[in-house]
């Protein structure tokens, strides 16, 4: 699964080449995450963002990188107001289909300017594996930009002991293959691999402060499913 993202296919930048991926490969997502097809969120991611959102009881909550829409649609069926944002047409298609909330395409470089347009304030913004680039910040100041003052943040990411593998401890871009999905996923899609610290740091230079992490964990093999962190926005004239 890890292999070199800076210089496949004449797509230099791995950025750019992530989130043409996510619309080539929207169909075989959809398919993956509609049907049940990836075993750590069976085994407990999806259940642990889910109780983690609706831990703060939000009314409003923003979907960041919503993808098919499957998080937008559980929230909603309890009780909370969503729209969903994410950079690939095609899996905004695929979540207005099955409705449950409110989804636009964007990238988060945009999410700021769009903030009125899209019902800011929020009281919750959730990035649900969604946050996979080198540099966060413009994802980071836009979702300061559109929660409310104390509003929260949550994000889910792999586990950077468990994904790590045999390769350096160190940030770096990494290349997911979605071979352990099944189907026919058409691209490898590059994606930042982040240590801990460097999540940490990223969340505070962003403008938010850390109330929570969590490890959820594989009951069967007893290893960390994922790393699931609730950040408090911080008034930005700190
Ligand atoms: C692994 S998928 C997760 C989708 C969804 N959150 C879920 O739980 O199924 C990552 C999503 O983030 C979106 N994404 C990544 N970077 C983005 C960016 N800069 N702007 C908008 N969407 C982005 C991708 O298009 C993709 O749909």
């Amino acid at each position: 699964m890890v292999a070199d993202a800076h210089s496949r296919d004449g797509i230099e930048d791995p950025a750019a080449r992530m989130l043409q991926s996510w619309d080539r490969n929207a169909s075989a997502w959809t398919d993956a995450v509609r049907a049940g097809k990836i075993a750590s969120r069976r085994a407990g991611t999806d259940a642990a963002v889910v109780a983690a959102v609706l831990r703060e009881r939000p009314r409003r909550v923003i979907d960041v990188g919503c993808g098919e829409g499957w998080l937008a649609r559980t929230l909603s069926s309890h009780g909370c107001e969503v729209v969903g944002i994410d950079a690939s047409s095609a899996l905004i298609e695929s979540a207005r289909a099955r409705g449950g909330g409110v989804f636009e395409t964007m990238t988060y470089a945009d999410l700021a300017r769009r903030a009125s347009e899209l019902g800011a304030p929020f009281d919750v913004a959730v990035c649900n594996f969604s946050l996979l680039e080198a540099d966060l910040s413009p994802a980071l100041q836009s979702v300061h930009a559109l929660l409310r003052a104390g509003g929260k943040m949550i994000v889910q990411t792999v586990h950077p002991w468990t994904v790590n593998g045999d390769a350096r401890y160190a940030d770096g871009w990494r290349m997911e293959t979605f071979a352990s999905f099944g189907g026919s996923f058409a691209e490898p899609m590059p994606w930042y691999f982040r240590t801990l610290s460097s999540w940490t740091q990223a969340i505070g230079d962003g403008g938010f402060s850390i109330d929570r992490c969590e490890e959820p964990v594989d009951a069967e093999l007893g290893v960390p499913l994922s790393l699931l962190i609730t950040a408090i926005r911080i008034a930005s004239d700190r």
